[in-house]
């Protein structure tokens, strides 16, 4: 079984975010391949339906109908529906991650005239900045009925998009929540990756030591693992409970401690995800010296943390740093400080930031020595 995943604008991230995911679910990878923000999966599997979903950095899911050759994709293509709409008016594009794009657009082309349908194909613009500064296509699925793919390169695949995320939904929830705190609180959708990327399984149990109002929990409780959420300011906690009420989560799945990280004590959880106090909030380019001293104290706050919870936790521990404009570069926190005084490993660390963000993030990934 062989997919296109459409990666949104930070690739590394959500690369990282898809493989954590298929780490911790039982239907496996077997093989990938990434283009620009094109990621071709081969799943033990079929992927299940609304999986687009459950990530925070995929845009779209197709899967491919043919692949090999151009000829012999061509060729392939004469014995499959390519389009089951009713209307005969259709608006189409193709994503395009391969050098063969125009024989496929010359072929559909050919055979929506041959099946009498009024095709109209939409070319999909490089409007996206990626996070390393290349530009990828981007689409408006509201004006398009269908959306195909050809990727590859000497042996090429074509295929079409079955399911898009659905970004209206997340809005929503994050909108209509009744507690809301717009400086602090982290996206639903960067809440998303991080639990991914913690390999938190459904059925057991993730901390957030930073819970604030509680947008990470939400997230893990959506994929049914538990949680249990700290914040040492109260109101914080007190929003918390009225979120996930609101959203109709079980009970018994979550806990919320309102007490302080660094001394609270837990009986148990699997895997950490958070988003710690980033520091103050910074309008102007720091000094370097300003920059270096939050990022110590952020350093001193992550270390101690971990080391009150690392007896409770057997999983990975996924945070937020922050990641510090000053001048041209940016600064983050001392990884080997963090790494010696805590005793963890890293498994990866990746900047997602917006250019004009003064304070960017860093993101960790850390696993415990066995
Ligand atoms: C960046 S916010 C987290 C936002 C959260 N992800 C959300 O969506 O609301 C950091 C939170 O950490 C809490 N905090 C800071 N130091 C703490 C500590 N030592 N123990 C527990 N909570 C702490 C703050 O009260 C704040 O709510």
């Amino acid at each position: 079984m062989k997919y296109l995943l459409i990666l949104g604008r930070n690739v590394e991230l959500s690369n990282a975010e898809v493989s954590s995911y298929f780490e911790s679910h039982e239907n496996k990878i077997l093989n990938s391949e990434l283009i620009k923000n094109g990621l071709l999966i081969e799943t033990q599997e079929p992927l299940e339906k609304g999986l687009v979903n459950s990530f925070g950095g995929v845009v779209s899911v197709g899967k491919v109908i043919a692949s090999g050759k151009p000829k012999e994709i061509i060729k392939k293509l004469e014995n499959e529906n390519l389009y089951m709409g009713k209307s005969n008016k259709l608006n189409y594009a193709i994503w395009n991650f391969s050098d063969d794009y125009e024989i496929f657009t010359d072929y559909l082309k050919m055979r929506f005239k041959e099946e009498k349908i009024k095709a109209t194909i939409k070319h999909l613009e490089n409007r996206m900045e990626m996070q390393d500064g290349e530009m990828a296509q981007m689409v408006s699925s509201k004006l398009l009925d269908k959306e195909y793919f050809v990727f590859g390169k000497d042996i090429a695949c074509f295929g079409e998009i079955y399911e898009t995320f659905d970004s209206h939904a997340l809005e929503e929830r994050d909108m209509k929540k009744p507690v809301r705190r717009e400086a602090l609180a982290i996206s639903p959708r960067l809440a998303k990756i991080l639990v991914n990327l913690s390999e938190s399984e459904p059925g057991k149990t993730l901390l957030d030591p930073f819970c604030g109002i509680g947008t990470i929990l939400s997230e893990a409780l959506l994929q049914e693992i538990r949680v249990i959420g700290i914040d040492k300011d109260k109101s914080a906690i007190i929003g918390a409970r009225q979120n996930l009420e609101w959203s109709g989560f079980n009970r018994t799945d979550y806990r919320l401690i309102n007490g302080d990280s660094t001394k609270e004590k837990i009986s148990h959880a699997d895997f950490i995800a958070t988003e710690p106090d980033l520091g103050e909030i910074i309008r102007e380019t720091p000094t370097e010296n300003k920059a270096r001293a939050t990022l110590e104290k952020f350093e001193d706050l992550i270390i101690k943390v971990i080391n009150n919870f690392k007896e409770d936790i057997s999983g990975k521990i996924t945070f937020t740093s922050p990641y510090i404009k000053i001048g041209k570069k940016r600064v983050g926190p001392n990884t080997e400080k963090i790494l010696t005084l805590t005793g963890y490993t890293l498994i990866y660390k990746i900047p997602e930031f917006r250019e004009n963000q003064i304070v960017g993030r860093m993101i960790y990934v850390l696993q415990g020595r066995k």
